[in-house]
Order: C-alpha cells, then structure tokens, then sequence
C-alpha cells in the first residue's frame, strides 16, 4: 500500500508543477500567472477541488505518445467564491501552449455537465494556443462539444471567460458564447485569424494588441465586457460580478442586508441642466439611485451612449440600462441597441429587475446606421425588453422622443411602473423638427417665417415637452420629484418581487439577429 500511495503522490506532485518549474518562470516573466495561481485567487482558500488531475492525451502521431503532462493542460474542478459554488477550468499554457486537445476538451465538458446537473455558474480561465495541432480533428471536435455544452448552458447557469492570454482561432467562440468576456490589457487577445493571415489576406499590418487586444475587444468590437489592468484585477471583477447573480435560472437575486435609512436624495432635482439640450452625466444620477458604491459598470468603454450595469436597491440585485445624454446626447444607436438587448436578456435569463433611465432623442439618423442595419439592431432591444418577464420599472428623466420612447422600456411593451420627472419631454419628435413639418405651410406664409417657427415651436413644446399628456393616459403612472425617486423605486420593486409572468408557449421566439 505505501509504495502505491507514493506513486500516486509522485503523480500529483508532477501534475501539481505542470510542465516544471522552467515554464512556470516563463510564464511570470511574460507577466502572467500560471494555471493553478488564477485558481488560488479566485476561489476561496482551501475550497478548490480538482477533477481529473491524472488524465493524459492519447495522441500517438509526432512521438506525441512520449510527451504526456498529468492534467493535460487545463486544471479543472469546483471550489467556491464567497461561500457560492462554481465550477472552474483553468488552461496551462505551460503545457503544449494550453493548446484543446481531446482529452483537455472532455475535462472542461465533464465539469460542465456538472455544473449543468448541480445549478451552479462555470468560470473559464482562458489562456491556449488553440486546438492542439497535433491531434487535428478530435481537438476540432472537442471544441464543438464545448461549444455544444456552452450553448445548452446559456440561461441555465452564469457563465463567465477570462481571457488571460492567447485565444486564436476557433478558441474565441466558445467566451463568445458565454454570459460575459474579461481580459486583461496587453497579455491577452482575442482573434479568429491572427496578424499573420491578415497580412496575408488583406495586406494589412497590425500587430496582436492592435488586432485583438483588450483595449481593441472593449472599444470597438465589444467583444469583451471589461478590460482589465491585470489577472488580479480580472479576477475581482469575476468575484463581483457574480455577487450580482444568482446560482442559476431557477434562483432568485442574492440578497444583501439592508438597514433602511433616508432614501430622499435632494441632489436629484438639481441634476437636470435648465437648458434641455445641456449634457449630464447618467451615472451620477445612478450613483445616487443606488446603494452606496454598488453599480458595476458592463461594457464602460463601448457604446457609451448607453449605460448598463448591475447595482444594489436597498440591497437586492438589479440591472441598469440608462441612455448617457453625455455621450451622443444618449442616441440610440447600432451597437448601444446590441450592447443594451443584450444586458436585458441576460437579466431577464437570470431573474435580475431591470430599471431603465430614459433620457433619449431618437434613434441616429444617416445613411451609416440605415445601410449597417439600425432597423433589424435597434428591433434587438424593443424585442428583448418585450420578452422580459423580470419586474421592469422605467424612469423618463427627461427626453422620450419617437420609437426611442416605445424601445426604452414603455408601458406599451410590459413595464411594470413607468415613472417620469417633471423634467421629461414626451412626443413622437422635438419641438423644432415637428413645428418645421407639421406648420411648413404656415411658417413659409409668415412675413417672418424664422419669428413664425419659433412660435409654433413653443407652441409645441408648451402641449408635448412635459410627462402630463401621458400621466392623463396612463401611459405614466406617476410624475415624481426627483429627490423621491429612490423612495419609490425602492418600495415598487418590493411590490414586484412575486411578478409571475407568463409569455405564449413556444420552442424559442426569432429575436431579429
Ligand atoms: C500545439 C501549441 C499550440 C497548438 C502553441 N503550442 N500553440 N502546441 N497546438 N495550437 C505550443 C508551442 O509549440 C510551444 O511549445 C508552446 O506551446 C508555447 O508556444 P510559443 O509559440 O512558444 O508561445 P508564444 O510565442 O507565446 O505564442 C503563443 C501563440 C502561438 C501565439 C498562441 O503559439 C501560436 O500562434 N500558436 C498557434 C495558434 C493557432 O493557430 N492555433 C490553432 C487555431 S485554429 P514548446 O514545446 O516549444 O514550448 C483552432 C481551430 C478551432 O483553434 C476550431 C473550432 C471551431
């Protein structure tokens, strides 16, 4: 018995140094963790479990048969955060480039099933040269299976990817398919076909960090939801975003104990500029809606126009989506439509209130937005927002102009409180616009035709720019005082904790892709 107990524990020691400690060194020296590092920082201690420690490939082309690394090049298991469960895969890249081999794509699938079975969120710690070249088709297969599994997962548990390092080819679809995309800023990249095969193709010149680094994933392409300064720092992000989520589908929002206080916030009725085409900042005004220090921002850097977030109301979890004036006075736009229905949808899967902040002149005009599809995108949010049985509560803080008005979470398509300020503007167009089409004939008739549109202008403005029109419909249900607005949302939500909802039966609705 003592001679096979010390031939196990010289197995798990190897395992446990992964490809030696040479490479461990080069992979601090490239300012990156190792494998079984991320997983110390992530997990709580001493909770970590490994799965499949011991396993190898079973490649046997290119003398592969004499190369075999217990673990196969990703740690896998389950541990907790904060006392939570959640099922972890950690790629070596230590050990062939952390690079999909079949067995290395059967592990991460293993724990997956699991997490699937048990209800509890899965986090990828990517860092992998991609599929194992060696294996050729099976390591292509294993990235289907997870692909697969992914896919099945989607609104069943959480998932969250941390790229940590390389992720080429067909490595980037599986993050893509998973809730949220981490990376961190100049150790990590993300593409489908690498500088090298653009050059080629379409003689460009770019480099890795230019084509797919962190900085490129949170501005332009959005791939990623938050580009960090490093690995600690992504791996805090991934323990807070999960303090917002429940375990799975089935499990209400964490709940926070919350010492109920003064929740009047006098700030609120001097936030809005007396010019109404004057900017602010949503954020403060979020910042004062929200428990203390709680809003996390997703997506900061991309299509700033809109804002969407997970923050704390008197303790419970809810998402935010607010139009930013500040930022393209808060248009809707392509990617501010897909950035914004994508955070709903990931919010109504997880039973997360949504509270949305309206303050929006439209939908951009031009012939960029109408030729790259602002029609199909912009019907992404109007349908997510439609299909959302979460409690769903909308605040007009001030514009609510045209289709922007229906989309950002009306009445009409199943918000349950809809609350405007004083402040809020609501008609099918501003003032100008309207008064120019609607009075052109009298307007170019006046002897002063510019005296003329700025009368019926105002004229305009004194019946629609204000919440009244639709308070008399019912279309509001409330005009509030700013200052009250916390109050309100605090005590509404709490009304809507048992909302039972139940949209048609169907195999799945065809959001507009
Ligand atoms: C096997 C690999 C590997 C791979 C890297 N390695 N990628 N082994 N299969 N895919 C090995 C290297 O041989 C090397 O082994 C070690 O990992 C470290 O790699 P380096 O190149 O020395 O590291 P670095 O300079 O940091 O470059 C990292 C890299 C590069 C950018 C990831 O290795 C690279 O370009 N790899 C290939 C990427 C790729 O094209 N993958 C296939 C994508 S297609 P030694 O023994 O020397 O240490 C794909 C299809 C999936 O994934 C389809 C699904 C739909």
């Amino acid at each position: 018995m003592d001679k096979k107990i010390e031939t196990l524990r010289s197995k798990q020691e190897e395992a446990l140094l992964g490809g030696g400690l040479t490479r461990i060194e080069s992979q601090h020296k490239k300012g990156k963790l190792t494998a079984r590092e991320r997983l110390h920082f992530l997990l709580d201690e001493g909770s970590f479990e490994e799965i499949g420690m011991l396993v190898t490939h079973r490649s046997t082309d290119f003398g592969m048969e004499k190369e075999k690394y217990p673990g196969d090049g990703v740690v896998t298991g389950y541990g907790t955060v904060n006392g939570r469960l959640v099922y972890v895969f950690s790629q070596d890249f230590t050990v062939f480039g952390g690079s999909l081999s079949e067995t290395h794509a059967e592990k991460i699938c293993k724990i997956m099933d699991l997490a699937l079975k048990n209800g509890a969120p899965v986090i990828g710690l990517n860092d992998s040269g991609g599929a194992r070249i060696q294996e050729g088709v099976v390591s292509l297969g294993g990235y289907a299976d997870i692909f697969y599994k992914n896919t099945l997962a989607s609104g069943v548990v959480p998932q969250i990817s941390a790229i940590m390092g390389p992720c080429a080819g067909g490595a980037v679809y599986s993050p893509a398919i998973t809730d949220f995309v981490l990376m961190v800023e100049n150790t990590s990249y993300m593409f489908v076909t690498g500088p090298n095969v653009v050059k080629t193709v379409t003689h460009e010149e770019v480099s890795s960090e230019e084509l797919g680094g962190a900085s490129a994933h949170s501005t332009k392409s959005g791939v990623t939801h938050f580009a960090c300064t490093n690995e600690i720092e992504a791996i805090n992000h991934i323990k807070e975003l999960l303090s917002y989520m429940p375990q799975n589908c089935e499990e209400n929002t964490p709940f926070r104990v919350y010492e109920t206080a003064d929740e009047s916030r006098p700030q609120l009725n001097r936030i809005i500029p007396a010019n109404n085409s004057q900017p602010y900042d949503i954020r403060e005004v979020i910042a004062e809606l929200t428990d203390e220090d709680s809003f996390l921002e997703v997506h900061k850097n991309f299509a700033e126009n809109i804002v969407v977030g997970f923050a704390r109301l008197a303790g419970r979890s809810i998402g935010i989506v607010a139009n930013q004036p500040a930022f393209l006075a808060g248009v809707l736009d392509i990617n501010s439509s897909v950035k914004g229905a994508r955070f709903v949808r990931f919010c109504d899967s997880f039973n997360i209130p949504l509270l949305v902040l309206e303050d929006v002149p439209g939908f951009l005009p031009g012939t960029d937005q109408e030729w790259n599809a602002i029609i199909t995108n912009g019907a992404k949010l109007l349908y997510a927002f439609c299909e959302a049985t979460v409690p769903r509560i909308t605040v007009i803080t001030r514009k609510a102009y045209g289709g922007a008005y229906d989309v950002m979470n009306s009445k009409h398509i199943g918000a349950d409180m809809n609350y405007a300020w004083p402040s809020a503007e609501i008609a099918v167009m501003g003032a100008k616009g309207a008064a120019e089409i609607i009075f052109k004939r009298d307007i170019m008739a006046a002897e002063d035709p510019n005296a003329r549109w700025l009368e019926k202008e105002k004229e305009y403005s004194d019946i629609f720019a204000n919440p009244y029109r639709a308070a008399e419909r019912g279309f509001i249900d409330e005009v509030i005082e700013p200052a009250e607005t916390r109050k309100k949302l605090i005590k509404a939500f709490k009304m809507l904790e048992n909302k039972v909802v139940n949209n048609p039966r169907k195999k799945h609705g065809n959001i507009p892709l």
